[in-house]
């Protein structure tokens, strides 16, 4: 049976790679686990409990001498030495942003795998530990903020007097920026969110957020990322920014272009037009910041008393959720890599995920990987194979509509003349239906289509009234008919009902789980 050794990180490191329950997981998957003591305690995991799990506790060198070993930061020179000839590291590794390292991890016969590398498509996201750490990040930082702001969030009518709400702008509507429009709209702010990319208009919106807009076209992402935008972009938010500085009290900034050192979206001068007791916290310090005047890792406060927060270690503040989200990736991972569940870890080259996360390969540099495509959006080499550029849908001519609608009423017009009652009748309501339902579903969301078609289904209720009618008749089969009739025509409409009343609540914000916006 393989072992797995679960680490401890530096004294900087709050988080731990593996929780008992995570432990349990590797286990069932066919490993032992072999715990760092105190691995745990700084995420209030104490040893006893990973004990009760079903691992070992061990002394450093006997964990970090695991064929395979789980961490959470980047090694040290110490301990790549430590590693095990042939061992099998999994950690953040950062390889775009550290290219020495990852050098160094391929002088050992070792296999390297950087959990930051995962491709940001549907089958990896169990695995996207970005994601899970900025979303946590996302909330620690309206936390943080809250902490520092000497207000309420939320606008009160007290009997000492009136509390507005407080106005909350998040630059950046990605992972960590969604989770802090949540959270600070589900503590009562009034919540403002920008981003290049206009698709998330509706996920801030269904969180509670307002999306601004900058009415300036964007490239489209192919790879689930935001590409650079353009200077008409950036003259025209910097308006936004400069106008919502003046008026809110929070700035959370999460703006990211991966590869790229982050944009510069809030200036000094924008920061001196914020009152005094503001509060910014700026998520992206680490990548060099987007707001002028952060530090990474500090506190700022400005000489109008605002306070600027560049913390990076948002996630590891919630040390033990933190590490539940981490563990559980890590061993999506490591079960992605055990396709036998049998304690024998294989990495297949031919799998996208397992490609990409993959840095070192016995002792040999395997990154950068193949890229991967993964939006909805075409692939840019699909979309050159196709020499022509895609044809916009044509639309019809004003004149042609109008002849066309000119075509119909004339043909209306012949059917009424020559065509034996009722049948003019029958078809002039059949036309009017037409036309009423075309508007009446032209104007109604897409989203809803489905539920509106389901509640159309009350229709069938004439075939039940047709049918009712002729039940009574004498003939047995027209009555059995008849039966048969009612039955169907009820099934359609009580089942139209039911999917109509199940879709709708998919529209409805938190009713079922209590404020769970989904
Ligand atoms: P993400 O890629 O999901 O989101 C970044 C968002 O920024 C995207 O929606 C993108 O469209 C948007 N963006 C790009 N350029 C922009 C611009 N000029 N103006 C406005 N928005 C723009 O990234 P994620 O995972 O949400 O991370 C966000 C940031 O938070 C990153 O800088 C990340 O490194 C940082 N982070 C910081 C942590 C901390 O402890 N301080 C912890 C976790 C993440």
């Amino acid at each position: 049976m393989t072992q797995i050794g679960i680490v401890r990180e530096g004294p900087e490191e709050t988080r731990v790679s593996a929780t008992p329950a995570t432990v349990q997981t590797l286990r069932k998957l066919g490993y032992e686990v072999a715990v760092e003591s105190g691995a745990g305690e700084r995420s209030s995991y104490p040893d006893d409990e990973y004990r009760q799990a079903g691992a070992t506790i061990v002394a450093a060198e006997q964990a970090w001498r695991s064929p395979v070993v789980l961490k959470v930061n980047p090694p040290s020179d110490a301990e790549i030495a430590a590693l095990a000839d042939g061992a099998t590291l999994i950690a953040l590794l950062s390889p775009a942003l550290k290219p020495e390292l990852i050098e160094k991890l391929a002088q050992r016969d070792i296999t390297a795998l950087a959990l930051d590398a995962v491709p940001r498509i549907s089958r990896a996201q169990s695995m996207d530990v970005l994601s899970s750490m900025a979303n946590i990040s996302g909330y620690r930082a309206v936390v943080e903020a809250a902490h520092e702001f000497g207000r309420f969030f939320t606008g009160q009518v007290t009997a000492a007097g009136k509390v507005p709400p407080a106005k909350v702008l998040v630059a950046g509507a990605g992972v960590a920026g969604l989770a802090a429009i949540g959270a600070a709209s589900s503590l009562g702010a009034i919540v403002r969110a920008t981003d290049p990319r206009p698709e998330v208009a509706d996920q801030v919106s269904s969180i509670g957020g307002t999306y601004l807009a900058v009415d300036v076209a964007v490239e489209k992402s192919t790879d689930g990322y935001a590409k650079a935008t353009s200077a008409d972009y950036d003259r025209r938010a910097a308006e936004i920014y400069t106008e919502q500085a003046a008026d809110v009290d929070i700035i959370i900034t999460t703006a990211l272009i991966p590869g790229r050192a982050a944009p510069r979206l809030i200036t000094a001068s924008d920061v001196a037009q914020m009152k005094p007791g503001s509060v910014i916290v700026d998520m992206a310090a680490a990548q060099g910041g987007n707001v002028e005047g952060s530090v990474a890792g500090e506190r700022v406060v400005t000489d109008n008393g605002v306070i600027i927060l560049g913390y990076t270690d948002l996630a590891s503040r919630l040390a033990a959720q933190a590490s539940q989200l981490y563990g559980t990736n890590v061993a999506n991972l490591v079960a992605l890599l055990t396709p036998g569940k049998d304690g024998t870890l294989t990495i297949d080259f031919d799998d996208v995920v397992q490609r990409a996360v993959t840095v070192v390969r016995d002792g040999e540099v395997t990154w950068p990987p193949p890229p991967v495509q993964v939006a909805a959006a075409p692939a840019p080499a699909a979309l050159a194979a196709s020499a022509e550029p895609v044809p916009e849908p044509k639309k019809m001519s004003a004149g042609k509509k109008i002849a066309l609608i000119v075509v119909g009423i004339a043909a209306l017009f012949l059917v009424n003349a020559f065509a034996p009652a009722p049948l003019p009748q029958h078809f002039t309501v059949l036309m009017l239906a037409v036309v009423v339902g075309f508007y009446v579903i032209g104007k109604v969301h897409h989203a809803l289509h489905t539920p509106l078609m389901s509640v159309t289904n009350a229709i069938s209720g004439v075939i039940v009234v047709g049918a009712m009618l002729q039940i009574t008749d004498a003939n047995p089969i027209v009555q059995a008919l008849a039966a048969v009739a009612v039955l169907v025509a009820s099934i359609n409409i009580f089942g139209g009902f039911a999917v109509t009343r199940r879709m709708l609540s998919m529209f409805t914000l938190g009713k079922t789980t209590g404020g769970d916006h989904k």
